[in-house]
């Protein structure tokens, strides 16, 4: 899959990102008022650029934690089985928590992470995604926040991976295959 000859569109431009995150910021902040520190914690790998940028514009006392989930492999197939890879360092118990991934697709990601983490018995648990792709849900899943609603396309760049590769980009472009 990943030998076939693709380009990549722009869909979402760094500027845009940029603005979205300063909403979604301020909103994260109001939530969170009462909070005296913030567990934000970004699902690897592809939440690594988001998590950073919306980090530092909440300014607001935050510890980061990652936790490690697979879902796809190197290519753009989903599997359904949801493993941890990578677990958190800290304990969340009593905390107030934000989990922050890359993309809601299917659902089973954050269907089986938040599940598994709310038996932690957190205080508050609320999550963020940067893209929804409404049309591929496979279970029900609703982020309390979301970027961007986009159709059903494969995507990279700002931290987001097709077989590993365009993670750099620092805008989201969609995979654009040049046999399709
Ligand atoms: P879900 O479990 O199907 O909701 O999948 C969520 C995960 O699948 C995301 O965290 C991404 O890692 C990956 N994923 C879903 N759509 C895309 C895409 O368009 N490009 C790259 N990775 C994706």
């Amino acid at each position: 899959m990943s030998n076939r000859p693709y380009h990549i569109d722009v869909m979402i431009s760094a500027k845009s990102i940029a603005a979205r995150i300063e909403d979604l910021a301020r909103e994260i902040k109001k939530e969170y008022s009462d909070t005296d520190k913030l567990v934000v914690i970004g699902l690897l790998r592809g939440s690594f650029v988001f998590i950073a940028d919306l980090v530092r514009e909440l300014d607001m006392n935050v510890e980061v934690d990652f936790l490690e989930a697979s879902s796809y492999d190197d290519g753009t197939e989903s599997t359904r089985e949801v493993k941890i890879l990578k677990d958190l360092r800290g304990a969340i118990e009593g905390r107030d928590v934000l989990i922050v991934e890359d993309i809601v697709d299917t659902g089973h990601t954050l269907t089986a992470v938040t599940s598994l983490l709310k038996s932690r018995r957190p205080n508050k648990m609320k999550t963020i995604a940067l893209l929804d792709k409404p049309s591929r849900r496979e279970v029900d899943f609703k982020a309390n926040w979301t970027g961007f609603e986009i159709p059903d396309a494969f995507v990279v760049g700002y931290g987001i991976d097709f077989a590993q590769a365009n993670r750099n980009l620092p805008y989201i472009g969609s995979v654009v295959f040049e046999d399709e």
